[in-house]
């Protein structure tokens, strides 16, 4: 079904923008793992709406409740059911997307397919359905702490429109990422990112950019061959978030410019471990983990809802206008940051319990045994 994504740690979201609340339900996560409402909190924090002046103003608490899965603060190996309830609903707002597609969002395509759809803030295509995910995700982290103990993703804001931020990924910070509202590391852009936003915002129009994310501490050989490819299952997650539009890893596009002999990351033991000089494979070779950090890039379009008039038709067929009101992000990447960093750990997550079904262990830098 559509709604689920993993093999071995499986998620199933539910819930439209506007309807009574959205979650998830977590299939497969280990029992005996310490799980609190404020652990997931904490990340759905970071991806709530009306948390600065960039983002949409809609005024969501997002409070988290844990319905099942979890006995006396342990996880029990049962399925793991997280509600949030939808509290600033107001579908009055969107009354025009009922008879007018919004150019470029997903009111014609699911009228299209479905013949029915919740045109309230956009019903199932609102980004308010990725709260499942980064509440799964929550969990995901509490057993990857314990199945593969020092993996760490982080994610930020790389560049926005044509501003262009310089980050090193080997080095940056969670703190980095979380000491401004536009989540670039790199401060005098992010001054010049936030102004822009801005000013986008006050002309009714939006901006698109480039989220970066590093994972770091990954052990070699989580992956499958061929269709499960990690770099497969990660293109997959990060082409399932709403408005991404491009994904690379390692040197992605940029690679395809480069000789065999600039591209090649050459081999060499590093403290007794098989490592690699230069990263162009983006950690991943043969579609599994080799240890190094792994490095990938998403292209989040601008915003589609504009508060200002664009060209549309009707559902009956009718060329017309729409001006758009309602509350909406006019930059959807600050909030997009913590998202990409969920999917991240999802599917690693994943592997790294597939990989222990199978071999038993994690991988291991030859030639420890
Ligand atoms: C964090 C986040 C916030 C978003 N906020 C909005 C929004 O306020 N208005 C809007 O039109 N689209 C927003 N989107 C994007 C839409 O959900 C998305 O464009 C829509 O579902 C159509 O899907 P597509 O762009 O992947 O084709 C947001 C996306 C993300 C990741």
């Amino acid at each position: 079904m559509s709604s689920q994504f993993g093999q071995l740690f499986r998620v199933a979201t539910w819930g439209e923008s506007h309807g009574g609340g959205v979650g998830v339900v977590v299939d497969g996560c280990p029992p005996g793992l310490e799980l609190s409402e404020a652990d997931i909190q904490r990340d759905l924090d970071r991806r709530r709406p009306g948390q600065s002046e960039i983002v949409t103003p809609r005024q969501e608490e997002d409070r988290c409740v844990i319905l099942s899965g979890v006995f006396k603060g342990k996880t029990l190996g049962t399925p793991i059911a997280i509600n949030v309830t939808n509290k600033d609903a107001r579908p009055e707002a969107y009354r025009e997307m009922e008879t007018r597609f919004r150019p470029s969002h997903a009111d014609f395509t699911y009228q299209a397919k479905y013949g029915v759809r919740n045109w309230e803030g956009g019903g199932r295509a609102s980004a308010r359905e990725t709260i499942g995910r980064v509440a799964a995700a929550a969990v995901a982290k509490k057993a990857l702490a314990e199945i593969a103990p020092g993996l760490e993703a982080i994610a930020y804001v790389r560049s926005i429109h044509y501003l262009e931020a310089a980050i090193d990924p080997e080095t940056v910070t969670f703190e980095q990422v979380e000491s401004n509202i536009v989540r670039c590391p790199d401060a005098s852009v992010a001054a010049a990112m936030v102004e822009l936003i801005k000013q986008v915002r006050s002309e009714g129009d939006s901006v698109g950019g480039v989220i970066e994310c590093v994972v770091r501490g990954v052990p070699p050989g989580l992956g499958e061959p061929v269709f499960d490819k990690l770099s497969a299952d990660l293109a997959k997650a990060m082409m399932s978030l709403p408005a991404s539009k491009g994904f690379e890893i390692g040197s992605g596009f940029a690679g395809a410019k480069l000789k065999g002999s600039e591209h090649n990351d050459p081999f060499v033991m590093r403290d007794g471990k098989i490592r690699t000089i230069g990263n162009r494979s983006g950690g991943i070779q043969g579609g599994i983990s080799n240890g190094e950090d792994i490095l990938m890039r998403i292209a989040f379009k601008p915003t589609a809802t504009l508060l200002r008039p664009q060209r549309t038709v009707s559902v009956s067929g009718e060329e017309t206008e729409l001006s758009a009101r309602g509350r909406h992000d006019p930059c959807v990447l600050p909030r997009a940051v913590p998202i990409v960093e969920a999917m991240a750990l999802l599917v690693l997550c994943d592997h790294a319990l597939r990989q222990r079904g199978q071999c038993g262990r994690q991988g291991t830098a030859l030639p420890q045994f």
